[in-house]
């Protein structure tokens, strides 16, 4: 039977034993995991309880190959062996990345019980979803030609649109926490123009270009209108997003962001950081840049979060980190938007923000009228990836506090 797309995960140093390694009770853990976040793409994690059942393990065997280490990257996959009536059998592997070497196997038996814990039918629609449907394959990379580019997007799920805008110069993979759990909404995270996978820009780019390619984006989705979830530039682009695309934002999330413009000498440091990417390429700037995006406690105690970042930062194109410094630095001054904001709004600080100071976030939000600030603690100016529970739970409450 065909496999669903395979779920991405790091390994955490909490799932490790005392010597580094994966520990095996993690790695059983990693693979229940990876099937809540397949469902969670698809059918949506309440797919078994809304239809009345529960998926219980009969059996499971484990073959441990190989060691895995905090910050390396997996690749979960998930494949249906065998469906019976109400048993059905997966089959799971989950390999490194970073040289495809297998870490562990896994076969998993489920018998699915009712609420008097007789086994019971598999659901229609549980057979379906790991008959693997196309539309709904989890996690799958999709890359979309919007107004003459191709723009690289990660969809996953069904219902009320939240499209998050990654900031400079990083990628759509900094919002996967976060999209993992807020299940029951369709999240759209897209590469802008010259980042990630998305590809690189062929002139000139403002803020207008992003804001009207994600305006492009969700008609090409069919999303009407969505909370619009930008991160530091990406809330740069949420604002002119409310200049020339009201009627696509539902609602706003303004994380580790501003609306004050660049002073004349954030500008002459545009150019300079301009003439060194064109020189240089964007891995010149990654040293400069790590202390400054990420709170010393990350930097110190999360790795894996350092090192995806800067792998973020190399992965861009040079010319889109170009263009996308100079459209910052031409930026409009949106402070005279904010009284006028009649949308809910949810400002979230990073404490430790050494690039948006917290108390220019505690002014953005006093002067957005009802806005809510929440400030995250450990937290420099990646609040999503640094404390992706605390910035999750946070943006799941205001989602919740919408609908
Ligand atoms: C970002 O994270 O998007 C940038 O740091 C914003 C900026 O440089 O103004």
């Amino acid at each position: 039977m065909p496999a669903t797309a395979p779920i991405h995960f790091t390994v955490f140093p909490d799932d490790c034993d005392s010597y580094g390694h994966l520990n095996q009770a993690s790695a059983v853990r990693l693979f229940e995991r990876a099937r809540w976040a397949a469902l969670a793409a698809g059918p949506g994690m309440d797919a078994f309880t809304r239809n009345g059942v529960w998926p219980a393990v009969r059996k499971s065997t484990v073959e441990y190959r190989a060691q895995a280490f905090p910050g390396d990257e997996l690749r979960v996959t998930l494949e249906l062996t065998h469906h019976g009536h109400t048993s059905f059998t997966m089959r799971q592997t989950a390999a490194r990345v970073g040289d495809g070497t297998l870490i562990a196997e896994a076969e998993f038996v489920f018998v699915c019980v009712d609420a008097a814990d007789r086994p019971a039918p598999v659901p229609a629609e549980i057979s379906r979803f790991f008959g693997a449907r196309p539309s709904m394959r989890p996690g799958e990379t999709q890359e979309l030609p919007v107004r003459g580019t191709s723009l690289a997007v990660d969809v996953l799920g069904d219902g009320d649109p939240v499209l998050f805008v990654h900031g400079f110069p990083l990628d759509r993979t900094i919002w996967r926490p976060m999209a993992a759990t807020l299940t029951g909404r369709r999240r759209i995270a897209p590469d802008l123009r010259g980042f990630g996978r998305s590809a690189p820009p062929d002139g000139e780019c403002t803020l207008s270009t992003y804001a009207d390619d994600l305006a492009a984006l969700l008609e090409a989705l069919g999303a009407g209108r969505a909370v619009v979830c930008g991160h530091s530039m990406g809330g740069y682009i949420a604002f002119e997003m409310l200049r020339r695309h009201r009627d696509r934002v539902r609602a706003l999330v303004l994380v580790n962001t501003r609306a004050v413009p660049d002073d004349d000498e954030a500008r002459a440091a545009r150019d300079a950081m301009i003439a060194r990417v064109r020189r240089d390429g964007p891995g010149a700037i990654v040293d400069d840049l790590l202390p400054r995006l990420l709170a010393p406690a990350t930097r110190e105690t999360q790795p894996h979060v350092v090192e995806q970042v800067r792998r973020a930062i190399i992965g861009g194109s040079g010319e889109g980190v170009a263009q996308a410094l100079a459209a910052m630095r031409d930026r409009p001054d949106s402070r005279e938007l904010l009284d006028g904001i009649d949308l809910p709004v949810l400002v979230i600080a990073g404490r430790d923000d050494a690039i948006v100071p917290a108390a220019e976030s505690r002014a953005m939000a006093a002067a957005i009228p009802g806005a809510h600030l929440a400030m995250v603690p450990d937290a420099g100016h990646l609040a999503p990836l640094e404390q992706p529970v605390n910035t999750s739970r946070l943006v799941g409450e205001f989602l919740d506090a919408l609908a």
